[in-house]
């Protein structure tokens, strides 16, 4: 990506973390994002990715909404909202996710299929799983770009796209994660206690996180830290693996002070991320 390509550039250290600020460097440096989702009633699932991106160093982060329902987020206004037909169409985006609050309509499909088509990296979730599931083709788009992808479903879309049931593929969620991999050609990240990551060279398990993150939203976040932590540098693979440390630290920071557990919404994670983050 070319961001990555800049900041190593202009990066004195050729050991230093690729996740801190450069002195001489600007908004381009560390990309431009687009998240595309937010159908009618979800809107507020791309809102979130869009926010942990900004929250997490993305340069700039347009949404590209089904429903563009709303002209601005208020609360974060640095979110760039646009009609998902309109973003598509742009040449200076560097990575793409699709799929918070996507929904499964025609024009669902249809901003898939182009994405698939582009030459853009791209990260895969939910809804973009689900007609990724029920269409063979747009698989065999998948399996064969040339840019790089990432897909990261929960137990239930893992199994809708290696076509078993929910429960085998939690029996062996090291087989399963592979088998997307090798499969459909991606690096996969399987959600759920114990998040798998995997690509070509490797697999890993996750040790962080815990059930008060069993609630709405919380793969909506994940989504945008991962995008944002491709765009700046990261591999795919260390961006979904920093990514779920962090997500799940973060709940875990959180958990020791609400011993039960309930009531963690995703949107309260967003700035002890980033704190976690810059530490
Ligand atoms: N332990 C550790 N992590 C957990 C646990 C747990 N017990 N439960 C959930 N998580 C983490 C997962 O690993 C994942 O990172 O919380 C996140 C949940 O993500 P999703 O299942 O994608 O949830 P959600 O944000 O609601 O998804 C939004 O996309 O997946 C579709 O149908 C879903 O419409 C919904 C939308
Ligand atoms: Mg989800």
């Amino acid at each position: 990506a070319r961001p990555a390509a800049d900041a190593q550039l202009i990066d004195t250290q050729p050991n230093a973390p690729q996740l801190h600020r450069q002195h001489v460097s600007h908004k381009g440096t560390y990309g431009t994002l687009a998240i595309f989702g937010g159908s009618a009633g979800m809107t507020g699932a791309a809102l979130l990715a869009g926010r942990m991106a900004a929250k997490s160093g993305a340069g700039k982060v347009y949404l590209g909404l089904l429903d563009p329902v709303l002209g601005v987020d208020v609360l974060q206004p640095e979110l760039m909202l646009q009609a998902a037909t309109d973003l598509v169409k742009r040449s200076d985006l560097d990575l793409a996710a699709i799929g918070p609050g996507l929904g499964r309509s025609q024009a669902a499909q249809a901003l898939l299929q182009q994405l698939l088509a582009s030459d853009l990296p791209l990260l895969l979730d939910a809804d973009a799983l689900n007609l990724l599931s029920s269409a063979a083709e747009l698989q065999q788009q998948l399996r064969t770009r040339t840019a790089p992808s990432i897909i990261t479903p929960h137990p239930a879309e893992a199994a809708r796209l290696l076509g078993l049931p929910t429960n085998k593929v939690q029996e062996d969620r090291l087989a399963a994660a592979r088998e997307l991999q090798a499969r459909l050609n991606t690096a996969v990240l399987l959600k759920g206690s114990g998040t798998i990551c995997a690509d070509c060279a490797g697999i890993s398990i996750n040790g962080s996180g815990n059930g008060a993150l069993a609630t709405a939203g919380q793969g909506d976040i994940l989504s945008g830290l991962i995008a944002s932590l491709w765009l700046q540098g990261l591999s795919p693979i260390d961006a979904a693996r920093l990514s779920a440390f962090v997500h799940g630290h973060a709940a875990d920071d959180w958990r020791m002070q609400h011993r039960n557990g309930l009531g963690l919404c995703a949107s309260e994670l967003i700035e002890p991320i980033r704190t976690l983050l810059n530490r």
